[in-house]
Parts: C-alpha cells; structure tokens; sequence
C-alpha cells in the first residue's frame, strides 16, 4: 500500500523498507491486531503444507480481533500465474480488505501479485520488468501483512515479486514501490519447523542476496550497511540454525539477517549470481536457493578482482582475512569461504533429491539458451565484472563439471 512516488531525478536514493517490522519470538500473536489497523476481511495465502503447520494459530489470532477470513492455499512452491489470479479471483469474490500471507518467498509474491491485480487492470504478465520496466505497477495495492516462516528470502522487505509463467516455464520479475509490504512480521518460531534441507536453501538465498547487493554497481551506502550487517549475521548463526533447528537465538539471528539481506538487495540489486540461478533452477528442477549455493562460489571467483576492496571486505566479514592482507590478497579468498559455508551446510547432497541433472550432452545442449536467459534478465548487467554471453557459457560448464556431475570434486568432496 504505496503510492505513486517520483522517480528521483537528482541523484537522490529512496530506501524502500516495510512500513512496520514486527521482530522476535512471539511476533506472529500479534498478526490480528496488526491486520486490524487495516481492513476487516483478510485474505490468507499460504501453501498447504505451511497452512498445516501455522494457519490454526494465524487464523486465530485473526479471528480474535474481528477479522473475518477467506483462505488460499494452493500456492505452489514457484508461485505461478494461476496462483496469483486464483487467489484474485477469491479476494474479489469474498470482498477482502486486506491480505495476510504466511509463507516464505511463494506466498509472498502470490500475495503481492493479488495486490497488484485489486488495484490495476490487465493481467499479472503484463506488469513485468521486460514490459513495464522497473516501478511498472502504476497504483497503490491493498495492505499487506506478511507473515513470515523461512529466513529467508526477504521478500517481506522487497519491492520485487518473482512469478513464473505458466505457459513457458519461465520466471518473470516484476518490481514496484507499490509492492512493499506494509507490515512484515519476523517470529523466530515459525522457523523452528523448516526441515533441514530448507534452511541450507534459504539460508544460502539470504547471503547471496547479502554479497550480491554489496558488490552490485547499483549498491550505495545504506545498501552497503544493510549488506554487511547481514553477511556478518549469516556467516556465524547459519551453520548453526541448519546444524540445530532448535537453536532459537540462531534462528533469530537468521531471521534479522535474511531482513536485512533483503532491504540490502531490494535497495541496491541482485547481479550475475540470480541472473544464472533462475535458468538453472528451471532446468534442473531445484529450489531457488539450491541453484544459488550451486553458483555463488564460481562468480565470486569470476568478479573478484573486478572489485577487490568489495570482495575483501567480504572475506574479513567471514574471518578468513584480516587487515594485514592487500585488497587482492584478501579477496581472492572470497571464493573459498562461501564454497566452505556451503560445504559446512551439505548443499550438493540436496542435489538428487531435489533435483534432476541431466547427463552432460544434454546439459551442455541447453547452456547457450540458460545463458542468453540470464543475459535478457538484465541481472548479470549489475555485477561488478560484466560478463559476456561466452563468459556465462563458460561458467555454467565449469560449474556443470565442478558442482553438477556425478563424479564432480563438489558433489564427492561435499559431504558429512
Ligand atoms: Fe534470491
């Protein structure tokens, strides 16, 4: 529930953030009184699978402050078009007022996709960064309270919704002011439950949203702080959320960071890194944060030296270098370090499980078409070393051969 903000002309920079953030153990009891400053009848979008776990305990408190509620639970866990215009369709014919999602990254984006939908005319595909540019969603949308219960994609703290089209398989991004929740609530505790496997991803989602946005040729200051923040965060709680998900003060920890990697990318960019994992991840089948630990060790490697102060610091954020070292030395131990974390949280054993590799004929078949993907995401664009098209290529190969076959030194050296 934005409004149509100016395009700042003067070298001005707007730092997007929820409007509330609603943080710590025992947050999600005060869903209701939140919802309630805002409407009477929620719309509450969730998969089934979260709704089995938390929905009695939101719909209470929702009920409990005179909230009348309509449901929606078939999101699916790469939202797509339908589901976006399935829940509109619930929300008008219910007469909703305001939206609660309670979910990670998918139900997020549905809830927002139906915000854009109360609000403007045309259909969802329509409000595309490829065809509307960015802040191509012209009216301000319904509330929004977002219930998270991963950490995460930061989605609560975004102005971008990730949709995937039906039609083609492809993910499109849209990205509005308008979009921004206006109350993102951060309860540690609905984290407690995420399976192991899913902490592994959606952790590696928040630092690659951390790294990607300090290095990002569009990150500034605030940005940068917020960036930082979150590496420092995730780099100590999330072997630690992932090895004992009972650890609440590492959830908790987990929890501000992956905010904070979100207000840092949402207010600078995601880069090289996303622009790959969004085609790879169709291609193999596999979670989006799965496709970014898969990537994320070879780009920074890729870009180090392209920004060497940017990398350094990454690498003293992650202990492996102090001040003694020079930028270059420091940050060519940038790449070792993320590819350690991922390693420390098991992330290629996730591979068959969740995935399907093709043999590598049939992988290599695809990568000119993975990469001119990624090129026309406009993502690669951002990163501090631009790549080519042949670079992307070559990058897909090395990480098909290092990370993605059978006998791969990852895929037999990353296990515990
Ligand atoms: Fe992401």
């Amino acid at each position: 529930m934005q409004h149509d903000y100016p395009t700042p002309t003067h070298g001005t920079r707007v730092v997007v953030s929820p409007a509330n953030v609603v943080l710590g153990s025992g947050a999600a009891t005060e869903v209701g009184e939140y919802a309630s400053l805002y409407g009477s009848r929620a719309l509450v979008i969730a998969t089934q699978q979260i709704f089995d776990i938390h929905g009695d305990q939101i719909i209470e408190t929702l009920h409990e402050s005179g909230i009348e509620t309509a449901v929606y639970t078939d999101v699916r866990p790469d939202p797509t078009v339908s589901n976006i215009e399935e829940a509109h369709e619930l929300w008008r014919t219910e007469d909703c007022d305001v939206i609660v999602t309670l979910g990670g990254g998918s139900s997020i984006d549905t809830g927002k996709g139906v915000g854009v939908l109360a609000t403007n005319s045309g259909s969802i595909r329509e409000f595309g960064v490829d065809r509307a540019g960015y802040e191509g969603v012209p009216n301000p949308t319904p509330p929004l309270v977002a219930v998270n219960t991963t950490a995460g994609t930061g989605s609560e703290a975004t102005r971008s919704i990730v949709v995937t089209d039906d039609e083609t398989s492809t993910k499109f991004l849209i990205v509005s002011q308008n979009v921004v929740p206006d109350v993102a609530v951060e309860d540690p505790e609905l984290t407690v439950s995420l399976p192991q496997s899913h902490t592994a991803f959606t952790g590696i989602d928040a630092l690659t949203h951390a790294i990607e946005a300090f290095v990002s040729v569009k990150s500034y200051s605030v940005s940068d702080d917020y960036a930082r923040a979150a590496i420092r965060r995730i780099v100590d709680s999330f072997p630690k959320a992932w090895a004992n998900g009972d650890d609440i003060e590492a959830r908790t920890e987990m929890m501000i960071g992956q905010l904070q990697a979100g207000q840092a990318f949402t207010n600078s960019s995601v880069a090289l890194v996303h622009g790959m994992a969004r085609p790879l991840g169709a291609q193999l089948h596999i979670p989006h944060g799965l496709a970014n630990a898969l990537i994320l060790p070879y780009v920074v490697d890729f870009s180090a030296m392209a920004a060497p102060e940017e990398y350094a610091e990454i690498a003293r954020l992650f202990d492996v270098a102090d001040d003694t070292e020079s930028d270059r030395a420091a940050a060519k131990k940038a790449s070792d370090a993320v590819l350690e974390l991922c390693t420390n949280v098991n992330l290629a054993s996730y591979l068959d499980e969740f995935g399907e590799v093709p043999d590598r004929e049939a992988y290599l078949e695809v990568v000119p078409k993975m990469a001119q993907d990624a090129v026309d995401s406009g993502s690669p664009a951002n990163n501090p070393r631009k790549p080519t098209k042949e670079d992307i290529e070559d990058l897909f190969v090395q990480i098909y051969d290092d990370a993605l076959a059978a006998d791969s030194p990852r895929r037999t050296t990353e296990t515990r």
